[in-house]
């Protein structure tokens, strides 16, 4: 199946169309307590979307939020990557999404304070068998989300990240369905629009379908390296066609990133000195930043 017919089939899910406005769930009400919720995404694979879920949940821990990484790939990278062992995983974002346990089950603390992980098993690769006829299907998450802070809730999450698989199948639907914004990490390489496109259509899909108010928060380019004139080009080209969407804020290729998640841990806790690291955190208050004026606006 194609990418463009995959999500089509997410969305519509075969002959039945989903969104017939009794199916859904009540609109969402936006109480003091709701986490804003960020989906990282970008069908393409091997971009950073899970390196940076983890460090920028970190970064944003760091400077006091209360955070949820939302592991919602099956290949369970997010979650191993901050030392989340296969034995520890008892219960999964697939017992979550399939109805078998809330949110706050799956939750489980992590070595960094204020960081928290709902972890991912292979389990969740069957989710489409397992849910694809059901009416809710693209809501799972949305709906799995909606009471995370209710009042006896601790912490009270200020900020839920969803790590996407490396497609736009009904997971990542779901997370496109229950998130405020989505966060795209884009490889400085030469195919780096190549997808954006599609993805970008997805987006506008989910909008007039799924979530109105779904919007991009802002595109990140990683894995920058500056001996490489492409990578300048590429630079150059992204911003000219996505604007102020684009984060100023660019991720360098750094060996200490790419070596952090087989210790089980963020850049920030493996090396915080590193330019890796200190790119997270200038990240983490663009989009601190960035989120002050959305609410001001
Ligand atoms: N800034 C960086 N510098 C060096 N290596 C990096 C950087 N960002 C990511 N990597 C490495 O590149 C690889 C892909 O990154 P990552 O797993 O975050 O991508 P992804 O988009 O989540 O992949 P997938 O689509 O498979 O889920 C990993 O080995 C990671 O450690
Ligand atoms: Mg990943």
């Amino acid at each position: 199946m194609t990418q463009a017919s995959e999500s089509q089939a997410a969305l519509v899910g075969g002959p039945q169309v989903v969104p017939f406005a009794k199916d859904r769930p009540t609109p969402r009400v936006a109480p003091a307590g709701r986490p804003r919720v960020i989906a990282v995404a970008n069908q393409k694979g091997g971009v950073g979307k899970t390196t940076t879920a983890i460090n920028l949940g970190t970064a944003l821990a760091a400077i006091g939020e209360q955070v949820l990484i939302v592991d919602l790939d099956p290949q369970g990278n997010a979650s191993t990557g901050l030392g989340i062992e296969r034995r520890s995983r008892r219960t999964s974002t697939y017992d979550v999404l399939t109805g078998a346990a809330p949110m706050r089950a799956a939750a489980l603390a992590t070595a960094v304070p204020k960081l928290w992980i709902a972890p991912s098993t292979l389990d969740l690769s069957g989710l489409e068998l397992e849910i694809g006829q059901e009416r809710d299907r693209a809501f799972r998450l949305r709906n799995a989300l909606r009471d995370i802070n209710n009042a006896t809730a601790d912490p009270a999450f200020t900020y839920v990240l969803v790590d996407c698989p490396p497609s736009l199948n009904l997971i990542t639907i779901n997370a496109m369905a229950a998130a405020d914004s989505i966060l795209v990490p884009l490889q400085c390489e030469f195919f780096a629009l190549e997808g954006l496109s599609q993805l970008l259509k997805t987006v506008e899909q989910v909008k007039t379908t799924l979530n109105p108010e779904l919007s991009i928060h802002g595109i990140v380019l990683t894995m920058y390296d500056s001996r490489n004139n492409l990578a300048n080009q590429v630079v150059a080209d992204v911003r000219q066609f996505m604007g102020r969407k684009v984060y100023d804020t660019v991720i360098p290729r750094n060996v200490r990133i790419s070596e952090a998640p087989s210790y089980g841990k963020p850049v920030l806790v493996y090396d915080l000195k590193c330019v890796g690291s200190e790119a997270y955190l200038r990240l983490a208050t663009e989009i601190i930043q960035r989120e002050r004026e959305l609410k001001a606006s």
